[in-house]
């Protein structure tokens, strides 16, 4: 049984599935009190929407309690950095949170962006390790540099709408967005969809917007695993071609991390990588998604998000779903 849901990386397929599955049954049958006399704390450090309503009212459902905690502004700024004179803006160490939470609550979940500055201390993903390594109860990623969550959501999706999904092909494709976003569901997209063997290409729009090696070297080795394939293309006929399922994210180029004017004058190039009608008429009739939130007429078209092919409102449906399955899991309850 695994004690924490931090990323799918230490997830077997087989037991993703599993989870797949329990969530395919709560999506028939969503009440039930499993969760009953169990508390969670969920810590927003971000915005949310989906995450956040999914996560409460997934655990009302179940019987149990959430509390929702912004370090911030509705609870104290907390410091994550040991051994500092705390002169700041932070008002209690990671250390006291933790311990003290551990005492209220059966988990902890946790939505930490990265901060934006350096990506060699962001992909550290240090908040979210600090709660591992101060709570004694399981911690749940909401999205840091992964998004776990997302992940099983969107492969409920795939799954529903491919069937067997073994070697279909995967376009992972950068979009537009006025501003450097975080990697984190691109990360995941390649993750999950590599892991179950699904022939995954990624578009980008050169060499600077490749992701982290980390998670291309992860996809890569999922896919030779499966006896699928793995490929980068900066080419988007090619990339489109024959698609089975179009994931679309935004994220900012690593080699400009911190300096988000210089890389505005990369992406500005890039706007015609939208989602729209003539780019999905080169797949074969694939389904179109998108984690959202989704600046429309800027990352896809109003006529992509409109169209029967864009499975986006079902994949964030698919959250509660599958939350509330990872949440069972985490506690070794069954239906
Ligand atoms: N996709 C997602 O995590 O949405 P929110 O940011 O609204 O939670």
């Amino acid at each position: 049984m695994h004690k924490n849901f931090i990323t799918t990386e230490n997830w077997s397929k087989s037991e993703l599935e599993d989870l797949l599955t329990v969530a395919g049954d709560l999506k028939n049958n969503p009440f039930h009190q499993n969760l009953k006399n169990k508390s969670f704390a969920l810590l927003f450090l971000n915005p949310s929407m989906r995450t956040r309503t999914s996560f409460e009212i997934g655990i009302q459902q179940l019987g149990g309690t959430a509390v929702i905690l912004q370090p911030g502004k509705d609870a104290w700024g907390i410091e994550f950095n040991n051994n500092v004179v705390m002169d700041g803006d932070t008002e209690e160490h990671i250390k006291e949170v933790a311990a003290v939470l551990s005492t209220y609550v059966d988990a902890i979940a946790v939505r930490a962006f990265p901060k934006f500055i350096s990506w060699e201390d962001d992909k550290q993903d240090k908040v979210i390790q600090a709660f591992k390594k101060y709570a004694n109860v399981p911690i749940i990623n909401m999205e840091t540099i992964v998004h776990p969550c997302q992940e099983l959501a969107l492969m409920m999706t795939v799954k529903k709408h491919l069937g067997e999904v073994k070697n279909k092909k995967f376009l992972m494709t950068w979009t537009y967005h006025p501003k450097p976003l975080n990697t984190a569901v691109a990360n995941s997209g390649i993750s999950i969809s590599s892991k179950f063997g699904m022939d995954v290409t990624l578009l980008c729009p050169n060499k600077n917007y490749i992701l982290d090696e980390k998670y291309i070297e992860l996809a890569r080795k999922n896919c030779q695993a499966q006896g699928a394939t793995f490929s980068i293309s900066h080419d988007i006929e090619q990339a489109y071609a024959d698609a089975d399922f179009v994931y679309a994210k935004s994220w900012g180029a690593l080699p400009f991390y911190g300096n988000p004017e210089e890389e505005w004058k990369q992406r500005r190039k890039f706007q015609h990588f939208m989602i729209d009608e003539h780019k999905m008429a080169m797949t074969n009739n694939a389904k179109f998604s998108h984690c959202l939130p989704l600046r429309r007429n800027i990352k896809a078209t109003d006529a992509v998000m409109d169209a029967d092919y864009c499975v986006a409102i079902e994949e964030a449906e698919n959250r509660l779903h599958v939350q509330k399955a990872m949440m069972l899991a985490l506690f070794g309850e069954k239906l």
